[in-house]
């Protein structure tokens, strides 16, 4: 069977915990989109790992698959391969052929569309991490784009690069007007006081083919040596029908995809279930006949831009809760390290993710984080222009127009996440088993498992989507 895991909210959910202890039920584990853009930290025995790019299965010895709706940065790939052999563990990582690169280009771009649009007076600038997503992305949609299958044929490559880097070079130079073999100048000046001869902010080295050809031909060969490269559909058709388990990691949350979410405040993927058909090549049925398990944090939390109805922000007291819930929750991003934004639990978020990707269940996390405050407010619908909404509104504009109506919930005192994991669910205080079937019934879906602690241990399991 398949298990596909969905952020509900806006990234930053807790996947990674959940992928980890259910993915030790799988055989496969399959990202299906998104890039090094998705920050996943998995901590097993003590241990803390970092990972954006890598499966977060690969930390338990599985086989981990990025799939062909993902786009990958093959230098941060092997930067993660090789952190995790230093840590002593034996990660199986595979690529799908189909699957885009991000080239050096397009992370260059990214930064300088980010600046533009911050410069431009509709404030349009989404607050991006910066890898070079969305440019990838809009290649892969303009025919342009370099796959991991053209890095295996250094000829191929070439024809690519010949193509697509001139039409980049031209975009930075004509449209934002930037002068980059004055940059090289610079670069290759720095260069020689530092020493240092590959900097990310080489921006001229990003639009010289021959540089390019010669450093990805190279990844193509340590790809091809270290037989990683698959053709992902079949790879896990011919699983499947062998009976092993496949788990689909999500990346990022349902209010930032492409189609989903809040656009234009959104990543340039589908972290929505349906992405995992499309982003894997395991057909749609086979996909939708297994679990689907929506990650839901037991408030939210933002990076980047855009609308947040229930943040903490109104007054100094809300400020002074929102600094108390994201120290407790270590709510600084893991890609970017910047504060993430904190709000109340929104349920029509939530009414919205359940539908789209059609959960099965849900996983709440940070339950812990909740204990011990003064109040407790969720969100149930929104005011907008005399009328009450139970889900998200289509727009932006609209979005941020929102009032939030709120029910105010019991709070829980501090617990210890370790006994109560051991001893299971009716240990959790009674206000927040009242909170999570509160929430259950209001988005009509049953809690599989709730997170009271960072550690995959940390976490009351009610059922395991595996045996359903
Ligand atoms: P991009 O994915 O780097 O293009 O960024 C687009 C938007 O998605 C920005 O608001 C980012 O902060 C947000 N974003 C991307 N990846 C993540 C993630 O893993 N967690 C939370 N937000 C993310």
């Amino acid at each position: 069977m398949t298990l596909t895991i969905v952020g509900s909210q806006l990234g930053d959910e807790g996947k990674g915990a959940l992928v980890d202890r259910w993915g030790g039920d799988a055989d496969v584990v399959v990202r299906y989109q998104g890039g090094d853009n998705a920050g996943h930290t998995v901590v097993e025995g003590g241990a803390e790992y970092k990972l954006s790019l890598v499966p977060s299965g690969a930390v338990r010895g599985t086989v981990g698959i990025l799939g062909n709706g993902c786009v990958v940065n093959p230098k941060t790939l092997f930067a993660e391969i090789d952190n995790l052999r230093e840590q002593g563990l034996d990660p199986d990582v595979r690529v799908a052929r189909r699957a885009h690169v991000i080239m050096p280009y397009h992370r260059v771009l990214d930064g300088i569309e980010e600046e533009v649009k911050a410069d431009d007076d509709a404030g349009d600038a989404v607050g991006t991490t910066g890898r070079g997503i969305g440019p990838t992305y809009e290649d892969k949609a303009g025919r342009r784009g370099i796959r991991v299958a053209d890095l295996l044929d250094p000829e191929t490559l070439r024809e690519k690069l010949e193509y697509a880097v001139p039409q980049k070079r031209a975009l930075v130079e004509d449209v934002y007007g930037l002068d980059l073999d004055s940059e090289a100048q610079r670069a290759s000046g720095s260069r020689t006081q530092s020493g240092d001869d590959d900097s990310d902010d080489d921006r001229a080295a990003a639009f010289d083919v021959d540089a390019l050809h010669e450093e990805f031909a190279a990844i193509g060969e340590r790809l091809a040596d270290e037989g990683m490269t698959v053709n992902c559909s079949d790879y896990l058709h011919r699983r499947h029908e062998a009976g092993d388990e496949i788990l689909f990691e999500g990346a990022q949350g349902t209010h930032i995809d492409v189609d989903h979410g809040n656009y234009p405040f959104v990543t340039s993927s589908n972290p929505t279930a349906g992405g995992a058909a499309v982003g894997s090549g395991l057909g749609v049925t086979t996909v939708g006949d297994g679990e689907v398990v929506g990650i839901v944090k037991a408030y939210l939390s933002r990076v980047g831009e855009g609308p947040l109805p229930t943040e903490l922000d109104g007054d100094a007291d809300e400020e002074a809760l929102a600094d108390e819930i994201r120290e407790k929750g270590g709510e600084f991003g893991t890609v970017t390290g910047r504060p993430r934004r904190i709000g109340w639990l929104d349920l029509p978020m939530l009414r919205h993710a359940a539908r789209v990707s059609g959960f099965t269940g849900v996983a709440v996390n940070h339950v812990d984080v909740l204990a011990g405050l003064d109040e407790l407010k969720v969100c149930t619908g929104y005011e907008l222009d005399g009328e009450t909404l139970d889900t998200v509104p289509t727009t932006t504009d609209r979005w941020e127009r929102c009032e939030p109506v709120y029910e105010t919930l019991d709070t829980w005192a501090p617990f210890d996440s370790s006994a109560v994991a051991e001893a299971g669910y009716d240990a959790l205080p009674e206000a927040a088993r009242d909170y999570l079937e509160f929430v259950a019934d209001e988005i009509d879906t049953p809690v599989y498992a709730v997170g009271v602690g960072p550690d995959r241990e940390e976490t009351v399991e009610l059922t395991n989507p595996f045996d359903e």
